[in-house]
């Protein structure tokens, strides 16, 4: 695996997936949607989980699948209702701090089903991601109940409640680790955590709400497995990374097309894999900007063990044409390198 190789230093070549690689810019997964209008019910289905997680496989000579599910499976796990509303996105019943936290997560078997399935049918060469939201972003979206951008009910919550704020995050570890661990004992070979709304985070509480969680997942999963690599991706968390990666012990840092690489990778160590970070709407605008900004990357991260992906995920307007072509960039401009390098 390719992919793998790369966190031991022995790839062949800058290993390459995308984040939402598959979804709704892809008609044949529109087609399958369309047969389970609930996208909960879809994310519960072994068959739709498969033949959602092997499509983009099909179409793109891709490095690694991503297991279709969503990170939202875990409040849902804890019973906290979770449904999509077409054009609003994911909706959450209003909290209730009575959470059952001992409840297990065996409701989500079909998941992990889905993970075994996928990785007997997927090619060996090919590594299989598997997921979870990060603690700060699920508390976000149980508080919050909904996408808000500024998340300030969440956060006024936890400004308020900095205790409870706390057991919330800890509880959601816990639950993270747990789901993780069946994840990989299901068969994927590396994880990543989402915290996509780190950027909403005040300095002073970076620390609390986004480093010391991140800590104790780390730390349990390189104790339980530690050949697993871990992939963390803050959006838009800027000038904290250094900190965060040094303090986390993560694996690797997928960073946000917005970042200033130059200077953030002076400070991320050497030994940190570096995941990212073109634009998603230049992967829907094509062509020579394109180009030029994926040329720009690999040279900039040409010492460096890096992964080939966006800084956010493939939006819908994306046309599957475009993915194909960067993947093309990328493969010639890697080989125009190592001529030039031999
Ligand atoms: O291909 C992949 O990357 C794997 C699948 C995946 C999905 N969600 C499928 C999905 C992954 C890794 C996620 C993670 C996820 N889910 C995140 C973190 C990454 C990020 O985007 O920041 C977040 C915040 C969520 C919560 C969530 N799920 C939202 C906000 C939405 C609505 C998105 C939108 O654009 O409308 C979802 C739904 C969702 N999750 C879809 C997919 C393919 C669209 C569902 C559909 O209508 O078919």
């Amino acid at each position: 695996m390719n992919l793998i190789k790369l966190f031991k230093g022995e790839n062949k070549s800058i290993p390459c997936w995308f984040m939402r690689q598959a979804g709704r810019y892809l008609p044949e997964y529109q087609n399958l949607r369309k047969g389970c209008p609930d996208f909960i019910q879809f994310c519960m289905t072994p068959d739709l989980i498969t033949e959602a997680t092997l499509q983009p496989l099909r179409r793109y000579d891709l490095d690694a699948g991503i297991i279709f599910s969503d990170i939202l499976m875990i409040p849902k796990a804890v019973g906290q209702r979770v449904w999509f509303e077409k054009n609003h996105g994911p909706r959450l019943e209003p909290y209730r701090e009575d959470i059952h936290w001992n409840t297990t997560l065996d409701t989500l078997s079909p998941v992990y089903e889905g993970i075994s399935r996928v990785r007997e049918l997927m090619p060996s060469e090919k590594a299989l991601i598997g997921f979870a939201g990060a603690p700060y972003t699920l508390a976000c979206y149980m508080l919050e109940g909904a996408t808000t951008r500024t998340f300030s009910k969440a956060k006024t919550w936890g400004f308020q409640n900095p205790e409870k704020m706390k057991s919330l995050l800890e509880n959601l570890s816990d639950k993270i680790i747990d789901h993780l661990q069946r994840q990989i004992e299901a068969g994927c070979n590396l994880v990543q955590l989402f915290d996509s709304w780190a950027s909403t985070v005040p300095d002073a509480y970076v620390e609390p709400w986004l480093i010391d969680p991140m800590k104790k997942i780390t730390q349990e999963l390189k104790h339980s497995h530690p050949e697993v690599p871990i992939i963390a991706f803050l959006k838009d968390l800027g000038g904290w990374i250094p900190d965060y990666v040094r303090e986390t012990n993560v694996d690797a840092i997928s960073l946000s097309s917005s970042e200033n690489l130059k200077k953030l990778l002076l400070q991320i160590p050497q030994s940190v894999v570096v995941q990212g970070a073109l634009d998603p709407y230049l992967l829907v605008a094509g062509g020579e900007n394109m180009r030029e900004e994926i040329k720009r990357e690999i040279s900039l991260l040409k010492e460096r063990r890096h992964i080939f992906n966006l800084g956010h995920g493939i939006v819908p307007e994306t046309p599957p044409k475009h993915v194909q072509e960067a993947l093309e960039i990328l493969r010639s401009v890697e080989k125009t390198q190592m001529e030039k390098a031999s």
